[in-house]
């Protein structure tokens, strides 16, 4: 049973207790380091939302984005934390999605006036204060408290993007109302009434932005699921109840805390009409999703005004498909390693994708997890990145203070990096700014 329900269901569960601490500032580097992030964002030609806050105590060692997950590890039961970190089978395509990032060196240009740089972007009409956003994230309500309205305000606050998850734990008009410029992400099966349905209430509670994940027709086979006993419904078999157990934070903190104050969370958003309780043993209609198709894209295409986002793409030629079906983005994405292994990795099919993009934005997630990884993928054509785990990480241990401090470190090493390799903007970037790391080598 609990083998079923892991293969059956998508991207739900997870879990976290996170006390809401307070702050927002990036942690300050070690005293013979350069500039510490804090002072490099205090740069007053950055030209960005600046840290209110001093950094808190509990976040000063959160120096870099890879901090967040061991910290969530310490955090959060086994299972939970394998729920967000782990790849299906053999994780290639995960450790792909971070190698490719290593094969690129930059060429930094010198005595160029770096001075007053502006990492800010234009992405579908709105001013992006930072060229990265919150990937969708589903059951991110299971790993930390409240999580999807966490991410929300964090995104908010930074101005910068987040994508709701069709997946979450809570319900698309809360987050539209917590950050009316976020995104929904939909897991649609090839259904179109029902695809109606859900999209005319996206479109009701005034969302502007709508992406159709592709890469999903059915769940990738995620073997340490099940070896660690994470299912959907969760099994209380003696393996969860002592992992839980030995994960109090999050026990109390989300778990206990979101059915106390809310009740049994439910999948708010896989259809029009709200979804079964999580724990329930009615699982969700996932049904059909291995008949969507390009034709479905065209007949949303047609209904809905907003923007529309294809997620999921690795190929040119698939590109050429979406924007022929008039789609105005596509994400490149092998779903953070979660769906099939061996597949390529998004910064490896970037300049491809790029070159077919006509009007359309192209965009990629999967591995990035520092500023250079950044401005090597819009060296390389991205208009725009997403970033997953990390940010999910940091709402599971600070609520949304984590993810602001999150969003902080991302944005003053993407400032600094900009410096270093001789531009003032992302915008100036080409692939003459990058080497292939074999012919760094010779
Ligand atoms: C816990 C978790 C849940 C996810 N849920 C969704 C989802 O509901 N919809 C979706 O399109 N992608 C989902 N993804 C994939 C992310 O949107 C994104 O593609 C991936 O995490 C990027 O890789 P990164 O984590 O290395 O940054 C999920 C990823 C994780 C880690």
């Amino acid at each position: 049973m609990v083998v079923e329900t892991a293969r059956r269901d998508h991207e739900e569960v997870a879990a976290e207790a996170a006390p809401a601490p307070v702050m927002t500032a990036p942690s300050p580097a070690p005293a013979d380091a350069a500039a510490p992030a804090s002072q490099t964002r205090s740069d007053p030609g950055a030209g960005l939302p600046q840290p209110q806050k001093p950094t808190p105590r509990r976040f000063r060692d959160l120096l870099a984005l890879d901090d967040f997950e061991r910290h969530a590890k310490r955090h959060l039961p086994r299972m939970v934390f394998g729920y967000v970190s782990g790849a299906v089978e053999t994780g290639a395509s995960l450790r792909a999605a971070r190698d490719a990032f290593a094969e690129h060196r930059f060429l930094p240009r010198m005595f160029v006036d770096v001075s007053g740089r502006d990492q800010s972007v234009q992405l579908f009409g709105k001013h992006y204060a930072s060229p990265f956003g919150i990937a969708p994230l589903g059951g991110a309500a299971f790993i930390a408290y409240r999580a999807d309205l966490q991410l929300a305000t964090a995104a908010r606050d930074a101005q910068i993007p987040m994508i709701l998850s069709g997946s979450s734990l809570i319900s698309l008009e809360d987050v539209h109302a917590a950050n009316p410029d976020a995104w929904f992400q939909a897991y649609l099966a090839g259904d179109q009434p029902r695809i109606d349905r859900l999209v005319d209430r996206v479109a009701a509670a005034g969302y502007e932005t709508l992406v159709v994940t592709g890469d999903t027709p059915l769940l990738g086979n995620r073997e340490h699921n099940i070896r660690s006993g994470f299912s959907m419904p969760i099994k209380m078999t003696p393996n969860v109840m002592l992992q839980s157990a030995l994960a109090p934070g999050w026990l109390l903190g989300t778990v206990f805390r979101t059915y106390w104050k809310h009740g049994a969370p439910h999948f708010e958003n896989t259809d029009a009409e709200r979804g079964p309780p999580m724990m329930s043993k009615l699982v969700r209609n996932t049904k059909k999703r291995d008949e969507l198709a390009w034709s479905h894209v065209e007949a949303i295409r047609r209904n809905w005004k907003g923007n529309l986002v294809v997620k999921g793409i690795m190929t040119a030629s698939d590109a050429r498909i979406a924007k022929e079906c008039g789609v105005d983005g596509v994400i490149l994405s092998n779903h953070g390693g979660r769906q099939l292994d061996h597949a390529v990795a998004p910064l490896d099919c970037l300049a491809e994708v790029a070159a077919e993009k006509g009007a359309m934005k192209v965009m990629i997630d999967s591995g990035l997890r520092r500023g250079t990884d950044v401005l090597k993928a819009v060296a390389l054509g991205a208009d725009f990145v997403f970033l997953g785990r990390p940010f999910l990480y940091a709402a599971a241990i600070g609520g949304a203070d984590g993810v602001s401090h999150a969003v902080g470190i991302l944005r003053a090493e993407i400032d600094r990096d900009l410096a270093l390799v001789g531009v003032k903007r992302p915008q100036d970037l080409d692939a003459s700014y990058l080497a292939p790391a074999a012919r760094t080598r010779d």
